[in-house]
């Protein structure tokens, strides 16, 4: 669906998810990340950047494993402790995952993904066209019940942050994998929250479309 159209639609409150496609699991269960090798970081941080041209194939199991451990993973076992930072280790931002098959809620514990709402969400996730039909739109959700000890007027601030952080980890990712990504601010929040059934302490705060990038013309 084309940007105007989105718009239109969001104006009226219509800008909403479509039917699910294929199997709504209520769980996936992940393979373990694959956690040695790939490409130098030096290299992965020569090669970061957004792209917003994608193609429509479904990323692979274990890259999309792969992917959300580099976002939000755990990488400390005997603390917990995550791939990216988050203001007195709040861990107050929650991935979700826009599927076609449904949306996700990525549980870093047991590394694996929730069934959340069983409709395609990815047309919500933003204003640009291209989060319709690309692999997936990650939705970073910060919940603001986990973060008593921040100060209240800092709350915002600082769950930006992390997500910055993560969406950062994702770049990385997609660079040393050759998979196109962009973090996005340009949301409908209103028909995102909406359709992600979200309850009164979360917020959206961005999203992050990933997928393989589009096959380039021959000229
Ligand atoms: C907070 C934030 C919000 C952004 N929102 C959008 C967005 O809604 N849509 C989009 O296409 N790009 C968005 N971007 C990506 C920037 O446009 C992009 O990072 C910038 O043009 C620099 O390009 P580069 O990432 O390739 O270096 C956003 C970036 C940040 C940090």
């Amino acid at each position: 669906m084309n940007t105007l159209t989105k718009m239109a639609l969001g104006l009226m409150g219509q800008l909403k998810a479509r039917p699910a496609r294929g199997d709504s699991a209520p769980t996936l269960a992940l393979p373990a990340a694959r956690t040695s090798g790939g490409m130098p970081l030096m290299q992965a941080l020569q090669q970061r950047q957004s792209q917003r041209e994608f193609a429509t194939t479904a990323l692979p199991e274990q890259l999309l494993a792969d992917l959300l451990w580099a976002a939000a993973g755990i990488n400390r076992p005997a603390l917990g402790g995550r791939t990216a930072p988050s203001a007195m280790n709040s861990r107050e931002v929650d991935v979700y995952v826009a599927l076609p098959a449904g949306l996700y809620l990525y549980e870093p514990a047991s590394h694996r993904l929730r069934l959340d709402v069983a409709s395609d969400v990815r047309r919500v996730t933003g204003y640009q066209d291209f989060t319709d039909e690309a692999a997936l739109d990650l939705v970073f959700v910060a919940d603001h019940s986990r973060m008593k000890l921040v100060p209240a007027a800092q709350r915002e601030a600082y769950a930006h942050t992390a997500v910055g952080a993560m969406a950062q980890n994702v770049y990385l990712f997609c660079a040393a994998q050759g998979l196109a990504t962009v973090i996005r601010a340009w949301i409908d929040r209103d028909a995102l929250f909406k359709a992600m059934a979200l309850a009164a302490d979360q917020q959206v705060l961005l999203a992050q479309t990933v997928g393989y990038p589009a096959a380039r013309s021959a000229s």
